[in-house]
């Protein structure tokens, strides 16, 4: 069992007591699963707001910093309005993440629109918004926006997300600031742009994003180098640039233990993961005298690495069986609440929220080798695999760590399962920020064949 202590060493808001129950702030994460039902997403408030610290004092250098946390990370209202009081502004891809960071309290001039595929009516509504800034990935898009502004007769301020082509070591599926990514624009090409700039539209930025989960310090570096020269030239050319926004994409150690290697998908994921301190001071030398001289913004865009480790999901044990010769244990979570492990193979660290709930024939002290799975009829529905672990009773509750990231952002309503209830941590106190979807609303919109709209027919060709 001491197995456990060890591994929850450094995850700062889930402890285990001296009974060995599992809890935030105080509160037993067994008794909110009682009183909640599982599946359930719990956040730690306080864990959040000490991340957002953390980075402010990495950064304090920077002569200005505007913090964008990356609303797709987990986009919860409550979650966004703590990080609006804390001054933090936005970044989404979407509408739907602009009108969540907008009702949530987050002022319009503190958000940046990111995304390859911005729709005509995304982009009118941050321009009437009056964003920061739009982040614009190709020049189609930079003439959409030209016209949609001299439309609305306001001027657009656009930064160019660039594509640095760098080597990164992440995840495919996470990797955006690759030369084959279709991600922003070639340095080239931005370079080109800028020298004939559509009316209606104001270069006020340079942006990268190098992609999620990135676990060496090397790659900002790079960015940052490559951002301030791009700026200076563009600067030079006399554009009114005020910002430099080097994205997101820090990482997180989801795997604690010490011992455990990397994964064989290609995340690196253990070890001493830098963390926003290490960040900033790496990025000061290249960064500080820079943005001092060109007047610059440092925009920032942590989603992960403020969020992660803030969220667990609980999720309560149905079965135990024997498969071969290793042991499966079925939960009542799996793909639909936390697609991460069946998507990118990704881990998560998987523990008890009692160290007494094991079963009394598995011999407590024991760990065995064992699979977590979800409910989910798709063979990829493993939460956790080959986990060494002592075997839970039927009924106990795991919780699966550092969920608080892309977790029920992610979640589906497949199998026609409800979207898990959320619970907010904060100073002590558990508040349902969300209910268990009701299974009524799975169906709502459908109806039994009753048109809401008859559509015409398309007239056959010829007629
Ligand atoms: N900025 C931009 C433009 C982004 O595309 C992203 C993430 C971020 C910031 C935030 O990155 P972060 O700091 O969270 O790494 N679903 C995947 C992660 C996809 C990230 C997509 N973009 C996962 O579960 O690992």
């Amino acid at each position: 069992m001491s197995a456990h202590r060890t591994a929850l060493e450094g995850f700062e808001p889930f402890e285990y007591d001296a009974q060995g129950r599992l809890r935030c702030q105080g509160l037993a994460l067994d008794e909110l699963a009682e009183r909640v039902g599982t599946p359930l997403y719990v956040y730690s408030a306080g864990a959040l707001l000490e991340r957002v610290q953390r980075y402010k004092a990495a950064f304090a250098w920077a002569p200005r910093l505007l913090l964008c946390y990356a609303v797709k990370a987990n986009g919860h209202l409550a979650l966004l309005r703590l990080l609006a009081r804390e001054g933090l502004g936005a970044d989404v891809v979407s509408r739907g993440e602009l009108e969540r960071a907008l009702r949530a309290g987050i002022p319009p001039e503190r958000v940046v629109f990111a995304g390859v595929g911005k729709r005509p009516d995304e982009l009118e509504r941050a321009l009437r918004a009056r964003i920061y800034q739009l982040n614009v990935e190709s020049a189609e898009e930079l003439s959409a926006i030209a016209a949609i502004a001299a439309r609305l007769g306001v001027e657009a301020p656009v930064a160019f997300r660039v594509n640095l082509a760098l080597e990164l070591e992440t995840h495919p599926h996470l990797a955006t600031g690759t030369a084959s990514s279709h991600f922003g624009l070639p340095l080239d090409e931005a370079r080109a742009l800028a020298r004939s700039l559509p009316e209606g539209v104001r270069l006020v930025g340079v942006h990268t994003h190098l992609g999620s989960q990135i676990t060496r310090l090397e790659p900002f570096v790079e960015a940052a180098q490559a951002l301030i020269e791009l700026a200076e030239a563009l600067k030079a050319q006399g554009h009114p640039l005020r910002a430099l926004d080097l994205g997101g994409g820090l990482g997180v150690a989801y795997r604690r233990s010490k011992d455990s290697k990397d994964s064989k998908d290609g995340m690196k994921q253990e070890g001493a993961v830098p963390g926003p301190e290490e960040l900033g001071a790496a990025l000061r030398p290249v960064l500080q005298g820079a943005l001092e001289e060109l007047e610059l913004t440092l925009v920032l865009e942590p989603g992960r690495s403020l969020i992660a480790p803030a969220g667990a999901l609980l999720t309560r044990v149905l079965y135990r069986k024997r498969v071969g010769g290793r042991w499966v244990v079925v939960v009542d979570a799996g793909m639909t609440e936390l697609l991460r492990p069946a998507l990118y193979g990704a881990h998560h660290e998987i523990v008890p929220t009692r160290l007494d709930a094991v079963a009394p024939s598995a011999s407590p002290t024991e760990p065995v080798e064992l699979d977590v799975v979800g409910p989910v009829c798709e063979s990829g529905d493993v939460l956790g695999r080959r986990l060494r672990m002592p075997l839970p009773e039927r009924g106990a509750v795991l919780a699966v760590l550092d969920a608080g990231a892309y977790g029920f952002v992610m979640s589906s309503n497949y199998n026609a399962r409800p979207r898990p209830a959320e619970v907010l941590i904060d100073k002590g106190e558990a508040r349902l920020i969300r209910p268990r979807e009701p299974l009524e609303r799975l169906w709502a919109d459908e109806t039994n064949g009753r048109p809401i709209l008859r559509l015409e027919s398309p007239k056959p060709e010829g007629s």
